[in-house]
């Protein structure tokens, strides 16, 4: 079973994609990372991330990359978002990601484009959202847990950037797949998002 979860930062698709690869005992690709990796990797060498020969040079990343706990600055996050529209970028990361939802025994992954692009003809689509106040809350709450310098009116103008950048790029932009479930975790805990989500999940398996 491929089930391919999209949403805006700070939604709640990493944590829900987590609980759902447990519960199904699937493995779990967290599409944002590669972004992040690329982005790191244009910081590290001091290249251009507007341009697009520069970011798709850095796509070719450092496996050992993908585990620095730098990748969730959240200065990287707007860089990943920045490098992500260049459609060279997108391109050299394809295979990787379609190989990974296509193994056998199936996968989660969650990201922008996973239920669009990358597995469109996934078992189950989750389309993750909740209002951009409430994810500025929570990114802020993560940011101050891990001793970052930053105002909640920051990451809420973060927030409305990145949502911008990622959802009016020409090329797999933020947008729901047509035949996505929408799941609102605004006023949802940790808890009941995940529970719903599984719901969701069995509600769609069955039908196929
Ligand atoms: O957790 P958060 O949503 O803040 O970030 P992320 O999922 O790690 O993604 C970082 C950036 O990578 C996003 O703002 C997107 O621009 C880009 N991205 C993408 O374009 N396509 C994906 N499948 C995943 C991430």
């Amino acid at each position: 079973m491929i089930i391919a979860v999209d949403g805006p930062a700070a939604s709640g698709k990493g944590t829900i994609s987590k609980a759902l690869a447990k519960h199904y005992h699937l493995p779990h690709l967290d599409t944002g990372l590669l972004y992040r990796a690329v982005a790191h990797t244009v910081q590290r060498l001091e290249l251009d991330p507007t341009r697009e020969a520069d970011a798709v040079a850095a796509c070719d990343f450092d496996e050992l990359t993908l585990a620095d706990p730098a990748l969730r600055d959240d200065e990287i996050g707007k860089l990943a978002s920045v490098v992500s529209a260049h459609p060279l970028v997108r391109a050299a990361l394809l295979q990787r990601q379609k190989r990974f939802a296509n193994q056998e025994g199936g996968a989660v992954l969650d990201g922008r484009d996973i239920g669009t692009v990358i597995a469109p003809a996934a078992d189950a689509k989750l389309f993750v959202r909740a209002t951009p106040t409430i994810r500025a809350r929570r990114r802020h709450a993560e940011l101050q847990a891990r001793g970052a310098p930053t105002t909640f009116d920051q990451v809420l103008a973060d927030i409305r950037a990145r949502d911008q950048r990622d959802s009016s790029r020409s090329t797999a932009p933020l947008v729901p797949a047509p035949d996505a479930a929408l799941l609102d975790t605004s006023f949802l805990s940790i808890e009941a998002s995940v529970e719903k989500a599984i719901a969701l999940v069995e509600a769609r398996r069955h039908k196929s």
